[in-house]
């Protein structure tokens, strides 16, 4: 088979995507309530049994599961499969506590190449392309799952990992690939630093980047691509889920992310009351997982806000773009604000550069937003109107000098006393 060519699930009509969904969802749960005993109480506990799942609706009866799950049970006591069949396990490293841990047969690392090499095919690669991954390679899924999906698309794979920036710039120069495969922020300082170099990002050989792991805005894709003279996709997932390959947006539309609906089955809820919501309804991306035999994942509250909406170059759903996680919300003088609406405003101020941190205190009562950048100070004291005029809070915006990150950009600097 051509490993370009769409697979059938791809192209069917919505009506057999949704018999294969409906089979794959009722395995999923007898699966999980066979195998695993914490997911077992859980449904006892509820008053559902996995044969009470007749249509794709019925899911909603079912409990909904979290991190928290993951870490009541850690490290292992999800796995719905004995230790003889785990090939592989990830894990990642929450900001509080222990990390959570995700462990994958040998089928599930072949579902996981399959869908990452889909995605990146829908990203628009081509036979003989070259990828350059720049995501971390260990226990974060971000470089070992975009290896395994390049490989399976028969592309040449050059795996770098994250970090090592100068050398990371020499072997793109040396190497020329089409492809990278990074997050966002860690595309600008690897560009930051062809600059250094003496190189024009713009005239490097990448064609195509297919960022995630991060939220990013459409103003940092527009950065991004002109800056470079590239085409940049989105790519989304977690590791509760699988990793890399759940959503991908598409080359022919460039409008969101397809969800790989074949394999997850997404919802979308309120964040606070848990009710399922429309399609178009903006809330919390629910995932469950449909062919994962390693760690089945019933309702996976994945924090990430966004809307379902229908299929344009595939089939099956899209997302939007992810811009914001339910646990990123600040709340600063009474006004909910996430961290990509200050994003856009800097990407739309000239003579700011791309990078910024945004640093949480305390004023006396109330909480105080510092906004770090770096610019010059006109472009500084404009941000500083534009946020009050768009977002409606005063805030500072200093110049400082913002770390680069060499994985997920770590945005919100907190220093509010506990
Ligand atoms: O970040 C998997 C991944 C690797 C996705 C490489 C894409 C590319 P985790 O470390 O478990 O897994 O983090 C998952 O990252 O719940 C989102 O909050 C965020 N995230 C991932 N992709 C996107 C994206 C990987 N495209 C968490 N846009 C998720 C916005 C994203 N947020």
């Amino acid at each position: 088979m051509n490993a370009f060519a769409l697979e059938p699930i791809e192209k069917a009509p919505l009506a057999d995507l949704k018999k294969l969904q409906l089979q794959r969802l009722r395995w999923t749960l007898q699966h999980a309530y066979d195998h695993v005993p914490h997911y077992r109480r859980k449904f006892d506990a509820a008053g559902v049994k996995p044969e009470d799942c007749r249509s794709l609706s019925d899911l909603a009866k079912f409990p909904f599961t979290t991190k928290a799950d993951l870490r009541e049970t850690y490290p292992f006591g999800m796995f719905a499969v004995p230790m003889d069949r785990i090939v592989r396990i990830h894990a990642s490293s929450g900001t509080t506590g222990k990390p959570t841990v995700v462990g994958y047969s040998a089928k599930d690392i072949d579902t996981w190449a399959g869908v990452m090499a889909r995605s990146i095919r829908a990203a628009g690669a081509r036979p003989g392309d070259k990828v350059h991954v720049a995501y971390g390679y260990g226990l974060f899924t971000g470089g070992l799952g975009a290896h395994y999906g390049a490989e399976r698309l028969g592309l040449a794979v050059i795996p770098l990992g994250g970090g090592m920036t100068e050398r990371q710039v020499q072997l793109i120069a040396d190497f020329k690939p089409e492809i990278i495969m990074v997050t966002p922020s860690y595309m600008l300082a690897i560009a930051d630093e062809m600059e250094r170099q003496g190189i024009d990002p713009a005239k490097c050989s990448l064609r195509l980047g297919i960022f995630g792991a991060e939220p990013w805005t459409n103003e940092m894709r527009a950065n991004i691509e002109n800056r470079l003279s590239m085409e940049a996709f989105d790519l989304y997932g977690l590791s509760e889920v699988i990793g890399p390959g759940v959503a991908q947006e598409c080359a022919e539309a460039k409008d969101g992310l397809t969800i790989w609906e074949d394999h997850f089955y997404p919802e979308v809820v309120d964040a606070a009351s848990g009710k399922p919501l429309a399609d178009g309804e903006k809330g919390e991306l629910i995932l469950t997982s449909l062919t994962k035999e390693a760690l089945p994942v019933i309702r996976y509250r994945t924090r990430d806000l966004t809307r379902l909406l229908p299929g344009t170059a595939r089939a099956m759903r899209r997302m939007e773009k992810v811009t914001g996680r339910s646990d990123d919300m600040l709340i600063i003088r009474g006004v909910n604000l996430f961290p990509s609406q200050i994003e856009e405003l800097i990407l739309r101020q000239p003579g700011l550069s791309p990078h910024y941190a945004l640093e949480i205190s305390r004023d006396g009562p109330l909480d105080h937003l510092t906004v770090l950048v770096e610019g010059n100070d006109t472009a500084m004291a404009s941000l500083q109107h534009s946020i009050k005029a768009y977002i409606g809070i005063t805030v500072d915006v200093r110049a400082g000098s913002i770390e680069r990150s060499i994985g997920k950009a770590k945005r919100v600097i907190d220093k509010r006393p506990r």
